[in-house]
């Protein structure tokens, strides 16, 4: 077998396996945990759902993970580049470049309304340090979230500075810092939502959350359902968007890429179940309404501080860090891009991250306009599944539950059938056993999986 080409380029490497681990991490952990899973959890039905995304988790994310990892790490390039290096070396199909060109168009689209709930997590660290939600009922909090969304220069300045923030790590090297935020941040959310947790728990309506949560009840399911938990089992974890390949082709050879695709993935399911864990005693204590949508958590965590000793402090803290999960998975959400730009139109890294950070912050305006202004305004409305469904629910939409399972399908089908067995095998040096089971799964399972729920839901 040839030598992979990342050998004999010079490249930065990330500086041991926790180093990747925690950037893989920071990248997977993010709004997708802690926002977007309790409120599709809430609009599915709870248990049967939580089921169906924990099995999409296990059987198809883990695995196309250690695809797009080992696809990063053998290319050793930008996505677009390392797959072109593949397919040269292997003698595939050129064309299997555009894979990482889908991942690349996801991310961007993605973050662009990513950014716009950043900046809701952002201005919440101010009302919480203001002690605004000391004390206040449900109905309260909820017109704190109304008020928001109802003001469209608040919510531009916020995402204003996220997409900054965002763009001021990148403009200097990924790896820049990113490493040691992670290492003390991860942990300190994990433990403020283990606090949240221990407050759910005294309001008498945690039992009945443990049961929405986890007895599935199978009539609540629907075919979209099914959708809404495979596109999200990629959304948490990254996947299908080269965020994995581009992370993966600074990870040195001699680290074992399933062991640490399997911790990010615990690590990543551990807190969306905190999440959902602190998220529903609070709905069901309230009388609050499980399928409240986006705003969810925004409504109901409030609460929380708002009652617990010591309230303002603890929810300044959890917006804080909430913000930095966001942080962190922004950040390699634009990475991609920029790498695409340096790469292909020669740019700096300053140049790059420009061009690519302000063309999504525009494409972020019309997610904050179809919060408030055009929130009427349903641009594929005559489409029966789109019905009433805002820009802002298009973007989200399109890319988790149709861009994203593609670009899973891709890679499923470029690692699987694409490259070749040794290369693969070299690659992940597991035992026998454990790699047919993956090689299997990769190559029969996702893609046919991923393909029937598709199917599914057209027809
Ligand atoms: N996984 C992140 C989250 O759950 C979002 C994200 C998606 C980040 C895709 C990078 C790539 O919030």
């Amino acid at each position: 077998m040839n030598e992979s080409p990342s050998t004999s380029v010079k490249r930065g490497m990330w500086s041991s396996r926790l180093a990747f681990i925690l950037a893989a991490t920071g990248s997977a952990v993010g709004l997708g945990n802690i926002w977007k899973f309790p409120y599709i959890t809430g609009e599915n039905g709870g248990g049967a759902f939580v089921l169906v995304y924990l099995l999409c988790i296990a059987a198809v994310g883990v695995p196309i993970m250690m695809a797009e990892v080992l696809i990063g790490r053998r290319g050793g390039h930008s996505p677009v580049r390392s797959i072109q290096l593949i397919t040269e070396r292997d003698g595939a199909n050129p064309a299997w470049r555009w894979l990482a060109a889908v991942g690349v168009l996801a991310a961007f689209l993605i973050l662009s309304f990513y950014s716009v709930i950043g900046g809701w997590a952002m201005s919440y660290v101010g009302t919480a340090a203001t002690g605004q939600l000391a004390g206040q009922t449900a109905d309260e909090i909820g017109a704190i979230f109304t008020g928001l969304l109802g003001s469209p220069a608040t919510l531009l300045l916020w995402h204003t500075v996220f997409m900054a923030l965002v763009m001021l790590v990148v403009a200097k090297g990924v790896r820049f810092g990113l490493e040691r935020a992670v290492s003390i941040l991860m942990p300190a959310l994990f433990v403020l939502l283990l606090l949240v947790v221990g407050y759910a728990m005294t309001t008498g309506f945690f039992g009945q959350a443990v049961a929405f949560l986890f007895q599935p009840d199978f009539s609540k399911l629907t075919t979209s359902g099914v959708l809404v938990a495979l596109g999200h089992a990629f959304f948490t974890l990254s996947l299908g968007m080269a965020v994995m390949m581009a992370y993966g082709s600074y990870l040195p050879k001699n680290i074992s890429i399933a062991k640490t695709s399997l911790t990010v993935s615990v690590m990543d399911t551990g807190v969306a179940l905190l999440a959902g864990l602190a998220i529903f005693p609070i709905v069901f204590a309230n009388g609050l309404e499980p399928g409240a949508g986006p705003g969810l958590i925004f409504q109901t965590l409030p609460l929380a501080f708002g009652q617990m000793p010591l309230g303002s402090l603890f929810g300044t803290l959890f917006f804080v860090l909430l913000v930095f999960a966001a942080w962190t998975s922004g950040i390699s959400l634009l990475e991609p891009l920029v790498e695409w730009l340096e790469e292909r139109k020669g740019m700096n890294r300053l140049m790059s991250t420009l061009t690519a950070g302000i063309a999504c912050w525009a494409v972020g305006i019309a997610s904050i306009l179809s919060l408030n202004l055009w929130s009427d305004f349903a641009p594929l409305g005559m489409f029966g599944m789109f019905e009433g469904k805002t820009i802002f629910d298009l973007l989200d939409f399109f890319t988790a539950n149709i861009l994203l399972p593609l670009g899973g399908l891709m890679v499923a089908v470029f690692a699987g059938w694409v490259m070749t067995r040794e290369t693969l095998e070299q690659e992940l040096s597991m035992s026998p056993a454990a790699f047919s089971l993956w090689y299997r799964t990769l190559r029969y399972f996702a893609p046919v999986a991923v393909a029937v729920v598709f199917v599914y839901n057209l027809v």
